[in-house]
């Protein structure tokens, strides 16, 4: 781990160099060589503000004192496993940028598929009032309000942090005026809507990491990561299934909303027969790019 301290950088390096230097770095501290690519190419481009190409077409040019500084003290940051996303302080979802930071999950890839869903059903039903419960960076709400240019939303988020990110993402995206963000726990914001509103379509990727999984996750995540965002679920992670389940139905904003929920892998049989069981129509599960179930949609309570 020695060979990643700032002193240790390769002097008058090339891009080339710097990039096989990052990777092995990070192949050092156990992170795969596949990853350790993928996150050499971010952090060169971020610091170089060079595109892929540009990078491969000047590989043998020298890197600038001040980049390689920079990309030592990036290295530096994920010796204590802070996430490179938190350290570059943005990440890509659905092919737009997002600004994050500690506070606020990473969005993932695998969520990406929440999104296509919810694209299926807003394309069949149009117009759509949306609503997303546990909004985080925005990701999810943030990239349907792009693709969907007449789409109104609503969101809440119960974390300061988050929805400062999220606040943040609307604006940079010019969707800010289409998102009324709630910074409020869900269910005491929706029971306070009463009437005011109806959404037709409930989305959420709510915390649901099972407490005995929690100690397994990389050190990036259970170290880094908000703990509300991943164990909020409760011990066995379900907590917003059953609640959602329970009380959506009765809440007069949200009483005929369909609903697409992301679930955790393995989590699948489980989230459709509590959504079965409590009433649900037309249940339907979608997998990620991986061919593993994660998303569930349903039309909603069956009266
Ligand atoms: C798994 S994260 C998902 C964030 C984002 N939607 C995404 O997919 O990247 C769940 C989010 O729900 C928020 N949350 C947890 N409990 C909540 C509650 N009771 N009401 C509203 N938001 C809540 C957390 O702060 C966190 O931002």
């Amino acid at each position: 781990m020695d060979n990643i301290g700032p002193d240790n950088w390769p002097p008058n390096c090339s891009y080339e160099a710097a990039r096989a230097h990052f990777v092995t770095a990070l192949v050092d501290l156990g992170i795969e060589r596949e990853e350790a690519r993928r996150e050499a190419e971010l952090a060169l481009q971020h610091v170089t503000k060079m595109a892929a190409h540009e990078l491969l077409l000047n590989a043998k040019a020298v890197l600038s004192v001040a980049h390689a500084g920079t990309l030592a003290e990036i290295l530096e940051q994920r010796r204590r496993r802070v996430p490179l996303q938190y350290v570059l302080g943005e990440t890509y979802f659905c092919g737009l940028k997002f600004a994050v930071g500690p506070g606020v999950l990473i969005p993932r890839a695998d969520t990406e598929t929440l999104v296509v869903a919810a694209g299926d059903y807003i394309k069949s039903k149009s117009p759509v009032s949306l609503l997303e419960v546990g909004a985080g960076s925005g990701a999810i709400v943030i990239s349907l309000l792009k693709q969907f240019p007449q789409l109104v939303a609503t969101a809440f988020e119960i974390s300061p942090q988050a929805a400062h990110f999220c606040r943040i993402n609307a604006i940079c995206h010019g969707v800010a005026e289409r998102l009324t963000l709630i910074e409020e726990d869900y269910l005491e914001g929706l029971a306070k809507l009463g009437s005011s509103k109806h959404f037709d379509l409930i989305l959420s990727n709510p915390p649901y990491v099972p407490l005995a999984v929690a100690s397994t996750l990389a050190p990036e995540v259970i170290a880094h990561e908000p703990r509300l965002a991943l164990v909020g679920g409760g011990p066995d992670g379900m907590g917003f299934y059953r609640n959602f389940a329970k009380h959506l139905p009765s809440l007069e904003a949200t009483a005929h909303a369909a609903l697409i929920v992301e679930f955790g892998d393995g989590q699948a049989d489980a989230v459709k027969e509590l959504f079965e069981l409590a009433g649900w129509g037309e249940l339907q599960l979608w997998s990620d790019l991986g061919g593993r179930p994660r998303v569930l949609t349903s039309s909603g309570w069956q009266w």
